[in-house]
């Protein structure tokens, strides 16, 4: 189309979303695709999308950083601590066999307004060919504790670091599926794959909810998901009894969000039974660890979860403490068999706040009596 006498192309590779932001570029004759592809071409523009980075800013820190080591390894490749301008950043690195995952994780990432504190900050995606293959890479901060059940499985928890992070996890959560009406609104994002390897720890002690890749966006106008969303994903062993039993009514975007509160549960499960009373915790345990083999089959879980009915075992201990007992109540209430019962993530983070709120005016209430 012509501009002020100059020749512009609108660039189609970006969502239609984004058209609205006016996006345009003067180079785009071979671009086909709806989405943002991330290709050389797209990374040769400097395009000043309304969410995340420029995509050529993206591009600079990415050539900038020097991987240091590897910290993990997860289904869709190898996760780097790299150094970019003298700080960590994280690189998770995917093969170009995974590019859906990479290109879907780094879209949600970039949603509008999702940045919060307790969701991984992220910082830029990147694809790099060394000659012989592509690199996918997704940049984000970096978290020196590592995973909520790396931490676990080293550290045990007081009552009020087990409140901190139980809150956070919270906040993150219904910041996540909280739709935000208008023009710098975001919409409801379910997470479908919440598990303690998917959750890091601050430095704060606070959480962040990482790895995205699985998460589906509703669209509260049109009713719709923003893909298809007919398999079952996620890990088997947090799977909600209406995934593993079919059940689930996908057409639903409540049904996504209550399937999350479910997994929820599991992870406060893995959080109260490291949290340490007088000295006395349990070690660390995978939920139904007891119940499942180490590598469950959504049969092994079927029958578990949906056919015997079983959840963790909450623990008599809890009662003794007022923390614990509101833990056990909320986990309870996040693994109701019927969804619609389930508590919203919203609630969740009301109800253990308000348990550092009244032990913070009872540490006033003593501070002044002393
Ligand atoms: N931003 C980060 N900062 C610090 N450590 C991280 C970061 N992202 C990931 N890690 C570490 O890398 C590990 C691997 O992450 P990845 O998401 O690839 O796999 P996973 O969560 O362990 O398994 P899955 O593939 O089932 O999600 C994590 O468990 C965590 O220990
Ligand atoms: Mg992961």
């Amino acid at each position: 189309m012509l501009s002020n006498g100059k020749e512009e192309v609108l660039k189609s590779c970006v969502s239609s979303y984004e058209m609205k932001g006016h996006v345009f570029c003067h180079s785009s004759s071979n671009v086909s695709k709806r989405e943002c592809c991330f290709t050389d071409f797209c990374n040769n523009v400097t395009l000043h999308l309304p969410r995340g980075l420029p995509l050529l800013v993206q591009r600079t820190i990415s050539r900038t950083i020097v991987l240091h080591e590897i910290i993990g390894k997860g289904r869709f490749g190898e996760v780097w601590r790299g150094k970019w301008q003298g700080e960590d950043v994280a690189v998770k690195i995917f093969s170009s066999r995974d590019e859906m995952s990479w290109f879907r994780e780094a879209e949600i990432y970039q949603t509008i307004m999702l940045r919060h504190e307790n969701i991984l900050g992220f910082i830029a995606a990147d694809n790099k060919d060394n000659g012989s293959w592509t690199q996918l890479w997704l940049v984000s901060e970096y978290h020196e504790h590592g995973s909520l059940f790396d931490y676990l499985n080293q550290y045990s928890v007081s009552v009020e670091a087990m409140i901190t992070l139980a809150v956070s996890i919270a906040s993150g959560l219904a910041h996540l599926h909280m739709e935000i009406i208008g023009t710098q609104g975001k919409p409801a994002i379910a997470h479908r794959d919440i598990k303690s390897k998917n959750i890091l720890v601050k430095k704060n002690g606070t959480c962040v909810i990482a790895d995205l890749g699985l998460a589906v966006k509703h669209d509260s106008v049109g009713n719709t998901i923003d893909i298809p969303s007919n398999q079952r994903v996620g890990t088997k062993r947090y799977m909600a009894p209406e995934i593993l039993d079919d059940s689930i009514n996908m057409n639903n975007f409540e049904s996504f969000k209550r399937a999350d509160i479910y997994s929820l549960g599991l992870v406060y499960w893995e959080l109260a039974q490291r949290c340490s009373i007088r000295g006395v915790h349990n070690e660390y345990q995978l939920p139904y660890s007891d119940l499942v083999p180490s590598d469950p089959s959504i049969e092994d879980m079927r029958v578990v979860v949906c056919d015997q009915k079983l959840r963790p075992n909450i623990s008599n201990q809890w009662q003794s403490c007022e923390a614990l007992r509101v833990m056990g109540k909320i986990m309870r209430e996040c693994w109701y068999a019927n969804a619609a019962a389930r508590l919203t993530a919203l609630r969740i983070k009301k109800t253990i706040s308000q348990l550092s709120v009244t032990k913070d005016v009872r540490l006033q209430n003593g501070a002044l009596h002393v």
